[in-house]
């Protein structure tokens, strides 16, 4: 028999619909802004506002940010938060979780109709040129306890898959004491750093080797081998999934716009 299914989201069962819908192509301001379209949560999440400004749309979603203090520091996380009942989930209980997503990231006085793709020129020279310093990650925090799994900065774990870095303040928490481990998934390295935040959770990084803005993975094998080489325990629950970008330093406006994310979890049969 095949494995119990059961699907959180199609993105394309999601956007077919509203794509159509008028009503649906609402902005985002403010630094908590959030706008919820079941299963996913949008949010600017900017909790270190200084003078700049983060503001945001859906469909696709996307986000202009641009912070200039110096030392770079992170400043927000505009994410796409996925919620649904099936979270809080036992690590244990997880058998494949599949998540995919597509995204670009490019300075707003890009020539228009450039490639916003950070691989390619003009693009690369483009962002570099802005001194940019971010991350694209997903994020997902889990606890022995179902409540704190889902509550900001209560969780102890924080697992993260940096699909891309760039500049030197953004680097994974324990990035000076070298990677643990180094796995290959989809054709690219991910390497593993740990250690602790200032919140004292316990943050477990896969880093890419290349900058990847179209993935499609399972992410359960890399929960299995945190739980086999005991960074994590296999008894926590995962309460929180979202995917954004960590933001830290643009001189000037960036647009990171997310085209595509869905994420599916099949039950252990
Ligand atoms: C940001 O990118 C999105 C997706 O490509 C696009 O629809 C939007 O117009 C862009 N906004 C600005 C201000 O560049
Ligand atoms: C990243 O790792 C993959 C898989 O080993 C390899 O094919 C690719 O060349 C690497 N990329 C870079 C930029 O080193
Ligand atoms: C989930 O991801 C794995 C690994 O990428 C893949 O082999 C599998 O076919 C995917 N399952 C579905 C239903 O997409």
């Amino acid at each position: 028999m095949a494995d119990m299914f059961s699907l959180i989201t199609f993105l394309g069962l999601l956007l077919a619909p509203l794509a159509c819908s008028q009503d649906i192509a609402e902005t985002l301001c403010g630094q908590y802004g959030v706008y919820s379209a079941e299963p996913y949560l949008y949010n600017n999440n900017a909790w270190n506002e200084i003078s700049n400004s983060v503001e945001g749309a859906f469909h696709p979603f996307y986000t202009l940010w641009k912070w200039t203090s110096e030392p770079p520091v992170v400043h927000g996380f505009p994410d796409i938060e996925l919620k649904t009942d099936l979270l809080p989930l036992q690590v244990s209980s997880l058998h494949a979780l599949n998540v995919s997503a597509s995204w670009s990231l490019k300075p707003v006085s890009l020539i228009p109709g450039a490639s916003a793709d950070p691989n390619t020129q003009p693009d690369a020279d483009a962002l570099q040129a802005n001194g940019i310093q971010c991350n694209v990650a997903l994020d997902m925090f889990a606890d022995a306890n179902a409540e704190a799994s889902q509550t900001p900065a209560k969780q102890k774990y924080e697992i993260m898959v940096w699909h891309a870095r760039f500049g030197a303040a953004a680097v994974p928490i324990g990035w000076t004491s070298g990677a643990v481990a180094t796995i290959t998934i989809g054709g690219s390295d991910y390497s593993l750093y740990t250690g602790t935040n200032s919140n004292g959770q316990t943050v477990l990084t896969w880093l890419a080797n290349e900058t990847v803005t179209d993935f499609s993975f399972d992410v359960a094998p890399l929960m299995g081998f945190l739980v086999d080489q005991q960074h994590l325990p296999s008894d926590v629950y995962l309460g929180t999934i979202q995917f954004g970008s960590e933001t830290f330093y643009a001189d000037n406006q960036m647009n990171f716009s997310v085209s595509a994310f869905s994420a599916c979890h099949w039950e252990s049969p």
